[in-house]
C-alpha cells in the first residue's frame, strides 16, 4: 500500500531531522530530495557542463559524492534548482519513491505542491530566518568551518529569496499542508508534533 508524507520548508527549519525521524517511528522510506539538486549544482560546477543534461545522467556516484552537504554546495543546488529542465528530470525518480510499497516520505521545497500534490499527509516546517541561521552556523561551527554569523544569515536569506521566487516550481506552503513553525521548538517537540499530526490523520483515514 502506498502511504506518502510529503515535507516541505526552507533551509535549516528542521526538515530534515523530522523526515528521518518520522521514517523511523512509522517504517517508511525516506529520501531528502535536496540532495539530488546538490548533485546537479557540484558536477554542473566542477564540470562546466549543463545543468539540465548532468540531471537528466544523474548517477548513484554523483549521490554519494561527500561535498554535497556543504554551504557552497547548498548556492550550486539553489541556482540549478530554477532551471525547469532540471526540475522536470528529477519528476519521475521522486514520484516512483513516493509511491513505494510500505509508505515513503519526500522532503524539499516541492513535494506537497508539484511532485505529490496527492500526497496523505502533507507538512509545512518553517521558522525565523535568524533562528535557522544560527542552527546553520552552529552545525558549520560543529564542521570546524568558522564563517561568521552574519554570512550564514545572508546565505539563507539569499536561498530563500531564489527558492521562493522562482517560476518553476516555487517553495511555498501547500494550502492543505499542516504547518510547524520550530522558532522556539526543540527537536524532540518538533518530531511529536509531525507524529501527532501524522497519528491523528491515520486515524481519521481509517475512521
Ligand atoms: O538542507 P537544506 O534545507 O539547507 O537544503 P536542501 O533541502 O538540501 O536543498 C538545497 C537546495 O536545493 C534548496 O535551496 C533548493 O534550491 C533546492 N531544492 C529544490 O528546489 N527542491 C527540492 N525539492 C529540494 C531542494
Amino acid at each position: 500500500m502506498k502511504f506518502t508524507v510529503a515535507i516541505d520548508g526552507p533551509a535549516a527549519a528542521g526538515k530534515g531531522t523530522i523526515s528521518k525521524a518520522v521514517a523511523a517511528e512509522f517504517g517508511f522510506a525516506h529520501l531528502d530530495t535536496g540532495l539530488l539538486y546538490r548533485a546537479v549544482g557540484a558536477v554542473a560546477a566542477d564540470t562546466g557542463r549543463d545543468p539540465a543534461g548532468v540531471a537528466h545522467t544523474l548517477s548513484t556516484d554523483d549521490l554519494a559524492r561527500t561535498d554535497l552537504r556543504t554551504a557552497a554546495t547548498a548556492q550550486e543546488a539553489s541556482k540549478v534548482a530554477v532551471i525547469a529542465e532540471v526540475r522536470a528530470a528529477l519528476v519521475d525518480f521522486q514520484r516512483s519513491f513516493a509511491v513505494k510499497p510500505g509508505g515513503a516520505v519526500l522532503d524539499g521545497r516541492d513535494i506537497g505542491t508539484v511532485i505529490c500534490p496527492d500526497a496523505d499527509i502533507k507538512l509545512y516546517v518553517t521558522a525565523s530566518p535568524e533562528e535557522r541561521a544560527r542552527r546553520r552556523h552552529a552545525e558549520l561551527t560543529g564542521k570546524g568551518d568558522d564563517k561568521p554569523f552574519e554570512e550564514v544569515l545572508a546565505d539563507v536569506k539569499a536561498r530563500d529569496h531564489r527558492d521562493a521566487t522562482r517560476d518553476a516550481a516555487p517553495m511555498t506552503k501547500a494550502a492543505d499542508a499542516h504547518l510547524i513553525d520550530t522558532t522556539n521548538l526543540s527537536i524532540d517537540a518538533a518530531v511529536a508534533e509531525a507524529a501527532r499530526w501524522i497519528n491523528e490523520q491515520l486515524s481519521k483515514a481509517r475512521a
